[in-house]
C-alpha cells in the first residue's frame, strides 16, 4: 500500500464511530427503512440512482403496493410495469430489474443472496447497488459508493484526483473496504450518503457547521471544501460520417445486438455480423 492510502485510511477510521451515531440519531425517516427488506433497498437504491428522495417516495410506496416482492416483479406484464416506472425514466433500469428478479426465482428461490459477489451477477446491479444491498440488508462489510461517498470522500481526505476516474474510485472504494465497521456496515454506508445528500452537498455552500465530522475533514481545515471534489469536463463527442444499413419491414426494424467483444480485422467483423443477423441473435420489433 502506498504511504498516500495508508494516511487516507488511518483518516477516514476516524470518522466511522462518529458519522454512524451522528446517522442514528438525525436519519431522515424513510418508507425503505422501515424494515430490513433486501427487495426494499434494492427498489429503492434503483430509483435513487436518477431522482431525488422526496420525489422517490409515492414511486416506491406504489411499486412496492403493486408489486411487494421479487417473484411479484418477476411476474409483471411489461405494459404494467412500465406504467409503474412512468415519470422516472431509465426504463431499462426497471427491464433490467425483473430480468434480474427472474433469474433470482429460478436460482435463488425468490430471495437476493446475501452474498456481494452473486449479487453483482445479476443483471443491472453494480458495485454500488451490490454494496448497498449487501451492507443494508445483510450486513456485510462493503462499500457502497455513488457521487454523494465520492464528494464526501475527496473532501474529508483532500483528494484532487479526478472522481470521474474508474480507478480514483476503485481506490476510494478499497480503503472504504479497509475500515468498514464490521457490526454496522449498512448504517455507515447509509451515513455515509446521508451526509453527502444533506450536509456535504453538492450545489451550493456545504453546511460545514452542521458536519459531524468537520475536525476530521481536510478541506474544511484549509479552506478548500468548494473547490472539491473534482471532476474533469466530459470529453467532448467527436461526430463521425458513417454509412448505415436500416432494415425496415413496414413498421419494424431489425435491431442486432453487437457481439460481446469479438476482435476482428475488419474485413472478418462484416460476415460476423451477417451470420448474427440471420441466426438467433436477430430480434425483430
Ligand atoms: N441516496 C441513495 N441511497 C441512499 C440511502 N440509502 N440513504 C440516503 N441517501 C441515499
Amino acid at each position: 500500500m502506498k504511504n498516500d492510502q495508508i494516511k487516507d485510511r488511518s483518516m477516514l477510521n476516524e470518522i466511522v464511530q462518529p458519522l454512524t451515531d451522528w446517522y442514528r440519531q438525525n436519519k431522515r425517516i424513510l418508507p425503505w427503512r422501515d424494515q430490513n427488506n433486501a427487495y426494499y433497498t434494492w427498489v429503492s437504491e434503483i430509483m435513487l440512482q436518477q431522482t431525488r428522495v422526496e420525489a422517490v417516495k409515492p414511486y416506491f410506496q406504489r411499486f412496492i403496493g403493486e408489486l411487494p416482492d421479487v417473484q411479484a416483479l418477476a411476474e409483471c406484464p411489461e405494459e404494467k410495469l412500465m406504467k409503474l416506472w412512468e415519470g422516472l425514466g431509465y426504463y431499462n433500469r426497471v427491464r433490467n430489474m425483473q430480468t434480474a428478479a427472474r433469474t433470482v426465482v429460478c436460482e435463488y428461490e425468490g430471495v437476493l443472496p446475501a452474498s456481494y459477489e452473486e449479487l453483482l451477477s445479476l443483471k443491472g446491479i453494480g458495485n454500488y447497488t451490490a454494496g448497498a444491498i449487501a451492507s443494508i440488508a445483510y450486513q456485510i462489510p462493503v462499500p457502497a459508493v455513488d457521487g454523494n461517498v465520492l464528494r464526501v470522500i475527496s473532501r474529508i481526505t483532500e483528494d484532487r484526483q479526478d472522481i470521474m476516474k474508474q480507478s480514483v474510485r476503485r481506490q476510494i472504494e478499497e480503503n472504504l473496504l479497509g475500515i468498514m465497521p464490521e457490526e454496522t456496515p449498512g448504517d455507515f454506508n447509509q451515513a455515509l450518503m446521508e451526509l453527502g445528500a444533506v450536509v456535504c452537498v453538492p450545489n451550493g455552500p456545504a453546511r460545514c457547521e452542521a458536519c459531524p465530522v468537520s475536525e476530521y475533514c481536510l478541506a474544511y481545515r484549509h479552506g478548500t471544501v468548494e473547490e472539491l471534489p473534482v471532476k474533469a469536463p466530459k470529453k467532448e463527442r467527436i461526430l463521425q460520417n458513417r454509412t448505415v444499413l436500416v432494415i425496415q419491414d413496414g413498421e419494424k426494424t431489425a435491431i442486432q445486438k453487437r457481439p460481446e467483444k469479438v476482435f476482428l480485422p475488419d474485413y472478418m467483423s462484416f460476415r460476423i455480423s451477417w451470420a448474427i443477423l440471420h441466426g438467433r441473435k436477430c430480434w425483430i420489433r
